[in-house]
């Protein structure tokens, strides 16, 4: 197939036939070259640059796109990105993106970047719309470190406003499927599926994410459906579905299945580890937290499972509520997650972490068992205090 390009008005930009005149609607619908080998990133990026502006992108439903480079949504100010084909990340990039030192603040590597933007909707409006992090090979790598770990595929930063994602299927994305931070604000995710199969089930939780967050604000996640698949063989549960770390304030999630994962929707203080504060009078601070309609199969349902002690933590007002447990533990606070691996912070951090914490859990179902009732309940030392509320368990299985 020829490489070429709609867009409505200047086509200087691409070295490409104009085969049609600015078109009113602002409308910029890039082609795939149809070689798996040949980058389409560069022909969405003109896109985005040419329509992004109150324009409309389109990718048919027709096109497979083969990205090799990153996608750079900054400079989008209302634009309408409209995914109806198939976008498929190069496998030889993987190490591209996972390789690179982890910086705090948006500087990691990201394939879609959205940093700084306001008003990004980007959406498959019939829902045929895939991508395709294509990260099998990556899952099944023997080498693990968690500085080769945790890179975000959609990096949503830098006090972006206004970006929702609707109605898409992100399929083998590698590490964060969605990460949030950097100040930003109003974020909206609708209608998502995210599958992924092949992981590697001796990373348990610690590579792959759907959606972590850090300083954000209102942010809603409905009608998501998560299903993380480990390697063939294994049905241990790997991944993370929704994790919530310091500066996170005022997110509702409701309507979402989190199956086969690790862990479900925690708050997971530090593991956005270069962005947490680390000074011993620093404070990490959770806030306004609503789970609703929540229905989980894995290890860890809800609660608190922070990696690491690297400040002190608050919490506030986090609800967890109408939560349907088809299997793992329903709650639970564990201060020093990193106990779950053989590491140097576990002792250290048993013995330091200062929690200020309240919680609540209520409308449980499923196999939920007994609520606790330890008053000293997810407190490890005598510098923590856990107020939780459990509330109206219903076990029916
Ligand atoms: C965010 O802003 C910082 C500081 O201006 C910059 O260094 C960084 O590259 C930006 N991040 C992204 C993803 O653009
Ligand atoms: C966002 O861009 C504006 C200029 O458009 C700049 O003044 C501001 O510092 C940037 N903010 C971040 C967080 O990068
Ligand atoms: C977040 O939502 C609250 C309540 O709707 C609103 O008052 C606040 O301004 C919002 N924050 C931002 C950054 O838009
Ligand atoms: C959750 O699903 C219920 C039932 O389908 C629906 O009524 C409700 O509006 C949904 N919530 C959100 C936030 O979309
Ligand atoms: C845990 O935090 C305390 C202060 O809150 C600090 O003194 C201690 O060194 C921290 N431990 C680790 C392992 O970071
Ligand atoms: C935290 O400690 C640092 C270094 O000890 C000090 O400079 C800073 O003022 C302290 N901050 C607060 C809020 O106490
Ligand atoms: C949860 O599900 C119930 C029943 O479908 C629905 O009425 C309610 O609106 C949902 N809650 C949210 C926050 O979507």
């Amino acid at each position: 197939m020829r490489s070429f390009s709609l867009c409505s008005s200047a086509l200087a930009l691409f070295a490409l036939p104009a085969l049609a005149g600015p078109s009113a609607d602002n409308t910029c619908t890039p082609l795939a070259n149809g070689f798996a080998a040949i980058d389409d990133s560069p022909a969405i990026n003109a896109a985005l640059v040419e329509c992004g502006a109150g324009g409309t992108i389109v990718l048919p439903a027709d096109q497979a796109y083969s990205i090799f480079t990153p996608l750079d949504f900054s400079l989008c100010r209302h634009c309408d990105v409209q995914i109806e084909g198939t976008l498929i990340l190069a496998a030889e990039q993987l190490p591209y993106y996972g390789t690179l030192p982890y910086y705090a603040n948006g500087a990691t590597r990201s394939v879609f970047t959205i940093a700084n933007a306001t008003g990004v909707r980007i959406r498959s409006v019939t829902g045929s719309g895939v991508v395709d992090g294509n990260a099998v090979s990556w899952y099944q790598r023997t080498k693990w470190s968690p500085k080769t770990g945790g890179y975000p595929f959609v990096h949503v930063t830098n006090g972006s406003t206004d970006v929702s994602v609707e109605n898409l299927h992100f399929k083998n994305i590698q590490d964060r499927v969605f990460r949030l931070q950097g100040g930003s604000s109003n974020l909206r995710f609708e209608d998502v599926r995210i599958t992924a199969e092949g992981i590697n089930p001796n990373y348990a939780s610690f590579d792959n994410f759907a959606f972590e967050m850090g300083k954000v604000e209102n942010v809603s996640i409905a009608n998501v459906d998560i299903d993380f698949g480990a390697q063939t063989g294994s049905d241990r549960p790997v991944g993370t579905c929704v994790s919530f770390d310091h500066g996170t304030d005022g997110v509702a999630v409701a309507n979402v299945t989190c199956r086969r994962a690790f862990m479900g929707a925690a708050i997971q203080f530090d593991t956005i580890s270069a962005f947490a504060p680390s000074a011993a009078n620093a404070t990490a601070t959770v806030s306004n937290i609503l789970v609703s309609n929540f229905t989980f199969a894995g290890a860890h349902a809800t609660g608190v499972e922070s990696w690491f002690n690297l400040s002190k933590k608050v919490i506030r007002n986090a609800v967890w509520e109408w939560v349907t447990v088809e299997g793992g533990t329903p709650a639970e606070f564990d201060p020093c997650y990193a106990s779950m691996r053989d590491t140097q912070y576990y002792p250290r951090c048993l013995q330091y972490a200062t929690y200020d914490a309240e919680v609540v859990f209520r409308h449980y179902r499923g196999k939920v068992g007994s609520p606790p009732t330890d008053p000293r309940w997810g407190e490890v030392n005598g510098l923590m205090d856990v107020r939780p509320v459990f509330e109206d368990w219903v076990a029916d299985a």
